[in-house]
């Protein structure tokens, strides 16, 4: 199977205005951890979205000044702020989807797994709350590392009986829009055509772009397909030293948040064929509990997953050495997480 691309709504923001086919447009999201340097962007282009019809923004602080902000943009979803933990559960309730940027962000020298401690108990905290509020919400997890907070949400939720895998997500979409982007200016194709799948996980050892199955079909050379392959592994690390100390990729990030959940809400509505990667609880590979593919998303979520597919001989050995820090990044969440039971 080839991956199907759905790029033209891909693009948050005016392309919504224009886009917009779906019966259904009156959905609620809730993003939990918009004051920072994710949640401000992201509210903004969920707040153009025309599938939204409310948008609830928690965070621990700040967050009534960007709801007001944002309520003043000509679209129609009504924007509600919360702020601190009393209100968690007020931000939640009825939500169709949400979304979770919260947690601290990486500082030069740091790696993802570094954030571990401290974010961990803010996604099982955040998560527990879902649980109990709207079980039947779809939750798109941004906090790292997404490695091993995705297992850690999806125990929290197995623990209250509430776990469905096929509404928890681990949002790796900005591996795919790197790759898209470096890929279209060495190859000259548009960035707005190209879609190279990528698989595995969220770490320089994880992620695997699979560049043999990228359509339209790319031609780039072995040597530039191991350049491109080094720099997506790197790309965050790239933003960080760029951002020297003030933390890690916002923008592109909110840009990729915006993109995936556009995608959620399209499946919900009834859209066929909406296909988007996300880092999933998983069998599509042996052995291994968690992994990113390909899945078409429907109104309960993941309605198939398109599997790993295809590899040639260097995405496979690529999928090889993943696969051991994968297992660890999953072991560590499962048992952090039946510390706190
Ligand atoms: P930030 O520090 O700018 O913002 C984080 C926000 O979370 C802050 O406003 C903070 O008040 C809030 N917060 C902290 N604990 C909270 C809690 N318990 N409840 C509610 N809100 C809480 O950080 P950022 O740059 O927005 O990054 C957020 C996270 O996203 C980091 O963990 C970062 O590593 C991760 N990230 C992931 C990807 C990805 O590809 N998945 C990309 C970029 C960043
Ligand atoms: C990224 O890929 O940009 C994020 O995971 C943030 C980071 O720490 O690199």
């Amino acid at each position: 199977t080839k991956f199907r691309t759905s790029k033209p709504t891909q693009i948050p923001g005016l392309c919504f205005r224009t886009f917009n086919t779906s019966p259904q447009n009156n959905f609620h999201v809730a993003v939990l951890g918009a004051s920072g340097g994710i949640g401000q962007p992201l509210g903004m282009l969920l707040k153009v979205n025309r599938l939204i019809s409310k948008l609830t923004l928690y965070d621990l602080q700040h967050t009534m000044g960007v709801a007001a902000d944002l309520s003043h943009i000509e679209t129609p979803a009504k924007v509600k702020g919360f702020v601190g933990k009393d209100k968690l559960c007020e931000a939640i309730e009825c939500a169709n989807i949400v979304v979770i940027p919260a947690g601290l962000p990486r500082k030069p020298g740091m790696t993802r797994d570094d954030l571990f401690n401290k974010n961990a108990s803010v996604v099982r905290d955040l998560v527990a709350c879902v649980a109990d509020t709207a079980p039947k919400a779809l939750i798109g997890i941004i906090t790292n590392p997404i490695n091993a907070v995705i297992p850690i949400a999806c125990e929290v939720l197995k623990k209250k009986c509430k776990l469905d895998p096929r509404r928890v997500f681990g949002i790796t979409t900005l591996d795919i829009v790197r790759a898209n982007t470096f890929v279209a200016s060495l190859s000259g194709v548009s960035p707005l055509e190209v879609n190279v799948p990528v698989i595995g996980g969220h770490s320089p050892e994880t992620i695997i772009p699979v560049f043999s199955r990228a359509t339209p079909g790319v031609k780039v050379s072995e040597d530039k397909v191991k350049t491109l392959t080094k720099r997506i592994k790197e790309a965050g690390t790239e933003v960080v030293k760029a951002k020297a100390g003030t933390g890690s990729a916002t923008l592109s990030m909110a840009y990729a948040a915006a993109r995936f959940t556009n995608s959620l809400l399209r499946g919900l509505a009834g859209e066929k064929n909406v296909v988007e990667s996300s880092y999933v609880q998983s069998d599509v590979v042996c052995d291994i509990s968690y992994f990113a593919t390909p899945l078409v998303l429907g109104k309960n979520g993941i309605e198939k997953n398109l599997g790993v597919g295809k590899l040639n001989k260097f995405e496979e050995d690529l999928v090889r050495k993943a696969l051991p820090v994968l297992k660890k990044n999953i072991a560590t969440g499962c048992k952090s997480e039946s510390r706190y039971w």
